[in-house]
C-alpha cells in the first residue's frame, strides 16, 4: 500500500472517478479539482461509492492561483491533469474556452507543478483526436498529428507543452494518447453512452427512434476502467514518456449499435434515423491505435472486449431506467 498523495483535475468526470477508484485501492490520500457548477456533478463519485473518500478542493484550470493551492495542501507527489472541456462537438461552438480550459489549463497546471513541487510526476491526458486527419494507417507515438476540432488543436498544444516541460525543466512529465474509452459512466452526450442509453429505453417503450450523425466514423474504443490503469503505470516509470494506449481494434458506430440493440433482442435498423444535426464540420472518419510500446514497457493491455464493454453499458442503463 501506498502512503502518498495524488491531485486529479477533471475528478468529477468518468476517468476521474475511475482513476480516484484505483488509487483509493493503492492507499493513495486522493485530492480532486472541483470546478464548482450550479448542478450535481458528483454522481460518477457517488455511483463508485467513494464520494466521501477523496478530497475535494474548489479550483478550476483556468485559474493558475486555486492550482497552486490545490498543490500545496495536497503535498502530492502524483498530479493527473484529466480536466477538460472534453465534448468534441461543442468545441466548435466553445473554441477559445475549449483552448482555454485544455490548452492552457494543462499549461497552468504544469506552471503549478514547476512552482510548487517541481519533483512530482505530472500526467497529461492526452488523445488520440490530435491524430484526426490520419497519417498512417495505425497510429503510434510516431504517428504526425493533425487535429481536425477546436479540442483537437488545444490538445496538441497541452501535449506538446508537457513534451516540453519535460524537456525543459526535466520534469517526470508524460503524455498518454488515449484512444476513446468508454463505461456506464460516459457522459450521455458521447456516442457509445447515447447509444446504450436510447437502446435501454426504446426496451423499456419509453422512447421508438434513436437519431445519430455519422454512423460510418470508425473508433477504437475500449473501458475506461483498463485505461486509467495505464495512467498510473506511466507515472510508475523511472523516466517519462509518451504512450499510445488504445485495443488496436477499429468497429464503426453503426456496428457498436447493432452489438447494444441485439443484446435485448432488437434491431437496429428498425430504429436507427440519420439526421445531420449530429455531423460535425469536419470529421475524424478513423482511429486505430497501436499499443505496442505500452504493452512492453508497461505491461498494460486492455482486458474488457467491445462487445462485453457495449452489454455492460447497456445493462448499467437498463437497471438505472427501471430502478
Ligand atoms: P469528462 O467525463 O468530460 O470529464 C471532464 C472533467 O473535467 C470533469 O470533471 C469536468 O468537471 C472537468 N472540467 C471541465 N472544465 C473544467 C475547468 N475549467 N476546470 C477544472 N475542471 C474542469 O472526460 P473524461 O472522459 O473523463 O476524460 C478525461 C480526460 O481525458 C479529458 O481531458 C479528455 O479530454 C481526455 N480524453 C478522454 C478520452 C475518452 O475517450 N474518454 C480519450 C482521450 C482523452 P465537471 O464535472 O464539473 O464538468
Ligand atoms: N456524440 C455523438 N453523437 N457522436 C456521434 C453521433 C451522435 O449522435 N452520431 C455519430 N457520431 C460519431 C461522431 O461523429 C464521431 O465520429 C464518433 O461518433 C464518436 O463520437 P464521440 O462519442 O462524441 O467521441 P469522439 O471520438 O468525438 O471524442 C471522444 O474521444 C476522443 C478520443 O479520440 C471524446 O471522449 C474526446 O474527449 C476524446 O479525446
Amino acid at each position: 500500500m501506498s502512503n502518498k498523495s495524488a491531485v486529479i483535475t477533471g475528478i468529477t468526470g468518468q476517468d476521474g472517478a475511475y482513476l480516484s477508484k484505483l488509487l483509493l485501492e493503492k492507499g493513495y490520500a486522493v485530492h480532486g479539482v472541483l470546478a464548482r457548477r450550479s448542478s450535481d456533478t458528483l454522481w460518477r463519485l457517488r455511483e463508485l461509492g467513494i464520494d466521501g473518500e477523496v478530497r475535494l478542493h474548489d479550483g478550476d484550470l483556468t485559474d493558475l492561483s486555486s492550482l497552486i493551492r490545490v498543490l500545496q495542501a495536497s503535498g502530492a507527489a502524483e498530479v493527473y491533469n484529466l480536466g477538460a472541456q472534453s465534448f468534441v462537438g461543442s468545441s466548435w461552438q466553445q473554441p477559445i474556452l475549449t483552448a482555454q480550459v485544455d490548452g492552457v489549463g494543462a499549461l497552468n497546471v504544469l506552471e503549478a507543478v514547476r512552482l510548487v513541487n517541481p519533483q512530482a510526476r505530472f500526467y497529461q491526458a492526452s488523445t488520440s483526436e490530435m491524430f484526426g486527419l490520419i497519417q498512417a494507417d495505425r497510429q503510434d507515438e510516431r504517428t504526425p498529428f493533425y487535429p481536425r476540432s477546436p479540442y483537437g488543436v488545444a490538445k496538441v498544444m497541452a501535449h506538446w507543452a508537457t513534451v516540453n516541460y519535460r524537456e525543459s525543466f526535466g520534469m517526470h512529465a508524460s503524455s498518454g494518447i488515449l484512444f476513446n474509452h468508454e463505461s456506464p459512466l460516459r457522459g450521455i452526450e458521447f456516442v457509445t453512452r447515447k447509444v446504450s442509453d436510447a437502446v435501454a429505453r426504446i426496451k423499456l417503450g419509453r422512447q421508438k427512434v434513436l437519431k445519430l450523425g455519422n454512423i460510418d466514423a470508425k473508433r477504437d474504443w475500449g473501458f475506461a476502467g483498463d485505461y486509467v490503469e495505464a495512467m498510473w503505470l506511466m507515472l510508475q516509470q523511472p523516466a517519462a514518456d509518451d504512450y499510445v494506449i488504445a485495443t488496436g481494434q477499429t468497429t464503426t458506430v453503426r456496428q457498436m449499435c447493432d452489438i447494444a440493440f441485439a443484446h435485448v433482442g432488437l434491431r437496429a435498423d428498425d430504429h436507427l434515423e440519420i439526421d445531420p444535426k449530429f455531423m460535425r464540420p469536419a470529421e475524424v472518419d478513423v482511429l486505430l491505435g497501436n499499443p505496442a510500446k505500452a504493452k512492453e514497457r508497461l505491461g498494460w493491455e486492455p482486458k474488457t472486449s467491445l462487445a462485453q464493454l457495449i452489454t455492460m453499458m447497456v445493462d448499467a442503463d437498463m437497471r438505472r431506467l427501471a430502478g
